[in-house]
């Protein structure tokens, strides 16, 4: 009996001193570790080779990613009146680019503008913010390049919707105010254009249509 119990306490002790060790935190035994351990260099990862030991290096200056172009306007009055005079909207002016316009306007801009862009948003009528024009203002009469051009750069105390817009957004938007302006003076309504594929197209140039001349090219880079 009493052996028993010795060679069970043992047994015991055996157990335990061939688990004990294993640590679960750490990668058990590898077979072909290179299936596990990368061969070349991970993302993030920190290397001797490197300068500051970080993988991770910044992109070349100037390089852009796909899909989109830079902005060809300055962020100054020069720039702003070099809008105004000649940006122009690559979109046609569809039923459906105005009606995506009309929902991003209201979720970024009708706070401050008001629906009709009359400068009355609900922001304005509680006096939290001042100084909100009405897009029929004489004096700024503003234009497709000048509405793209505070948009992507902002204006004093309005921000910039370049981060959270996209080009195409920052467009459709572009028509819907410019809709907003014409319905505040009483113009009459512009009539919808029949959708121009190459014209959506072209606002990505990495992926331009084929056979497109370099000069419609050219004139499309200095629009965005
Ligand atoms: C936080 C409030 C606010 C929001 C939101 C806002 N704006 Fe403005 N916006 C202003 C103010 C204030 C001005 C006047 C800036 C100035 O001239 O100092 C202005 C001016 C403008 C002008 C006239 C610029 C000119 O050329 O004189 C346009 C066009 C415009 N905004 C369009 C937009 C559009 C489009 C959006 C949505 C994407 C938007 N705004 C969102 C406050 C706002």
């Amino acid at each position: 009996m009493r052996s028993l119990f010795q060679k069970s306490i043992v047994l015991v002790l055996v157990a335990f001193s061939a688990t004990s060790c294993f640590d679960k935190g750490a990668p058990n035994y590898q077979y072909f570790p290179d299936m596990y351990e990368p061969v070349p260099y991970e993302a993030y990862g920190e290397y001797d080779v490197f300068v500051g030991e970080q993988e991770a290096k910044l992109p070349v200056e100037g390089t852009i990613p796909r899909g989109w172009m830079p902005y060809d306007f300055e962020n100054s009055s020069e720039g702003y009146a070099q809008a105004k005079a000649e940006g122009k909207n690559p979109l046609p002016y569809t039923e459906e680019n105005l009606a995506s316009g009309q929902q991003l306007y209201t979720i970024y801009c009708a706070v401050c503008h008001g629906d009709q862009g009359n400068g009355k948003g609900i922001l304005v009528e509680r006096e939290k913010i001042l100084g909100v024009p009405s897009y029929d203002d004489a004096g700024r009469a503003i234009t497709e390049g000048s509405v793209y051009h505070v948009m992507y750069y902002g204006l004093n105390s309005m921000g910039s919707y370049a981060s959270q817009t996209s080009i195409k957004e920052r467009w459709q938007i572009d028509h819907y105010v410019m809709k907003l302006k014409g319905a505040l003076e009483g113009a009459p309504e512009r009539a919808f254009e029949s959708e121009d594929l190459t014209a959506k197209e072209n606002l990505i140039p990495a992926v331009n249509a084929e056979g497109a001349s370099s000069e419609e090219e050219h004139a499309n880079e200095s629009t965005h």
